[in-house]
């Protein structure tokens, strides 16, 4: 792992002749930008399994279903190249929206069943948007292995299923959620947050363990889990909860009573800002 700038490469073809020419495998990080140590994290998994790191950055407008959301979308490439750079990057892509969707680009990719509820029902056409992007950098990179963040666990399990479903060979490796000391999940959104917002943000973190503990103390009642979240919630007046979630981690199904493993999640508002985080259980 150096840490000198990695190579960029803006257009499809150069992305094509960049790998055609790269030692193998390929590990490929998608990413929006605005890179964190959660990105690191990413990139440092990637460079220690692969030959080659490719980091892709592309803020796709296709899967911001609010248009305020994705002109603040925070971008500082420079930034982004010095810490993909020290993380282990070879090689970054940068398209521009032309690059990504050329004029007569005709073509979506939608999973469906598992894209419906919680972040699917929030944020419609969202998930579309992602398939979409994700089906062509995987097709563009032909990268042995994918690099997603469980922080984003319905993305994780839509981007897997699409690509079992294409039988796309890139195998989709999921990492751990990276957190401040207070545990707030990295975010590149966290930045937008006013101080008051970002010192009530934890609470998040504090409601999923809540139901952890309830949890672990032998609830198994789904209501009463997701109870535990939501009263947790209340207590921060700057927190407006979009949903909580205790769902089946294979179907996202809600459960009635959790009888294996489940999933905690929850979409909190905090004014514009909105912030999402999930606990496996057990
Ligand atoms: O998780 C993200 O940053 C994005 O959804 C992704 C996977 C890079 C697709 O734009």
């Amino acid at each position: 792992m150096g840490s000198s700038l990695p190579r960029v490469v803006r257009t499809r073809a150069e992305l094509r002749a960049a790998l055609a020419a790269a030692p193998r495998p390929v590990g490929l990080v998608p990413t929006m930008g605005a890179l964190h140590e959660g990105h690191a994290s990413l990139i440092r998994r990637a460079a220690s399994q692969n030959e080659t790191v490719v980091v892709t950055i592309f803020v796709n407008p296709l899967q911001f279903n609010e248009k305020s959301d994705f002109e603040k979308y925070p971008r500082d490439e420079a930034a982004d190249l010095r810490l993909a750079g020290a993380a282990g990057a070879s090689l970054v892509w940068i398209p521009t929206v032309e690059d990504v969707y050329p004029a007569g680009f005709q073509t979506s990719v939608r999973v469906s069943g598992l894209t419906e509820p919680l972040e699917g029902a929030a944020r419609p056409g969202h998930f579309e948007g992602v398939t979409t992007i994700v089906a062509i950098l995987l097709g563009l990179a032909g990268a042995e292995r994918a690099y997603f963040g469980q922080k984003d666990a319905q993305q994780l399990l839509v981007v897997r299923r699409m690509a079992g479903d294409l039988g796309i060979g890139t195998e989709i490796v999921a990492c751990p959620i990276v957190r401040e000391p207070d545990g707030l999940a990295l975010s590149s959104r966290n930045v937008r947050l006013t101080p008051e917002q970002r010192a009530a943000a934890p609470v998040l973190r504090r409601a999923l363990l809540a139901a952890r503990a309830r949890f672990e103390s032998g609830e198994r009642d789904g209501d009463l889990l997701r109870g535990a979240m939501s009263e947790l919630l209340a207590v921060e007046p700057l927190a407006a909860p979009e949903y909580v979630s205790c769902a089946d981690p294979g179907t996202l199904a809600e459960l009635t009573t959790v009888g294996g493993p489940a999933l905690l999640s929850m979409a909190v508002r905090f004014g514009a800002v909105r912030l999402i985080d999930n606990e496996p259980l057990p």
